[in-house]
């Protein structure tokens, strides 16, 4: 286990566990499906937009779902970053904690990561934060997704552990822009309640929920994605 007090280990020790079935578990379903879709969409968009990266990390790489975009992978967890490696032969994977990245002061030019901040405690994220901003080449671009607190107002939802317990919203937004970054781009995620639309359906509303989530109506959606430049 990585000792690194503000990280909570029981994150670590699930991640070990489902790791074989993460895949399956995740995104082998209707739901994890029109999730992928959404954000393969956006990190091809953003990508497309921002050619000739030299250094690109996938930050809590998991088991190498978006590795195809990255040179290099980092996820705390042996077991998900030993499945991405079987994937991505030629891939660098470090399993290291998101706040020590194994990266020189300005040498990275992206980071993106998924569902990572989502499970982490404030104190945590920020730290990611700070490991980030260090490690990006001024100019360098940051990428990830949150699940929004206005939703969650909005619908009341709870949370019953550490899983996906943090939200984020204007707050969090003011913050980063006073901090040395520069919101480029957003995209949304989920604007329509996957849940309540019958499965055969899902994998065709979700080119409906694309086109919604780039009006301002993301900022409604369960989930939002955000690009931000170091200054
Ligand atoms: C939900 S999975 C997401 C994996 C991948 N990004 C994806 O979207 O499919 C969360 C990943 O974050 C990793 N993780 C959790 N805490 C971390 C930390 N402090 N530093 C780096 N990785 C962490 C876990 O091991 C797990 O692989």
């Amino acid at each position: 286990m990585t000792e690194n007090p503000i990280f909570n280990p029981e994150v670590e020790d699930y991640y070990e566990i489902l790791a074989p079935d993460y895949d399956e578990i995740r995104f082998g379903n209707s739901y994890g499906k029109y999730i992928d879709k959404q954000e393969r969409a956006f990190l091809k968009k953003v990508f497309s937009k921002h050619p000739n990266q030299n250094l690109i990390v996938d930050l809590a790489c998991g088991s190498g779902r978006f590795l195809e975009f990255a040179d290099e992978g980092v996820d705390i967890s042996n077991a998900m970053a030993s499945i991405a490696q079987q994937k991505f032969t030629d891939k660098k994977i470090h399993v290291t904690t998101g706040n020590k990245l194994p990266y020189q002061d300005n040498s990275v030019d992206m980071i993106f990561s998924f569902h990572l901040l989502m499970h982490l405690k404030k104190q945590a994220v920020n730290s990611i934060f700070l490991e980030v901003n260090r490690t990006l080449r001024p100019g360098g671009i940051f990428l990830f997704d949150v699940p929004t607190t206005r939703r969650r107002n909005i619908f009341k939802r709870t949370t019953e552990n550490w899983h996906a317990s943090t939200s984020f919203g204007n707050q969090e937004e003011e913050y980063w822009k006073n901090s040395g970054w520069e919101i480029m781009k957003t995209g949304g995620v989920a604007l329509f309640p996957v849940h309540r639309i019958p499965e055969f359906l899902r994998k065709y509303v979700v080119h409906l929920d694309i086109l919604f989530c780039k009006t301002p109506l993301r900022n409604f959606a369960s989930y939002k994605m955000y690009l931000l430049r170091k200054l």
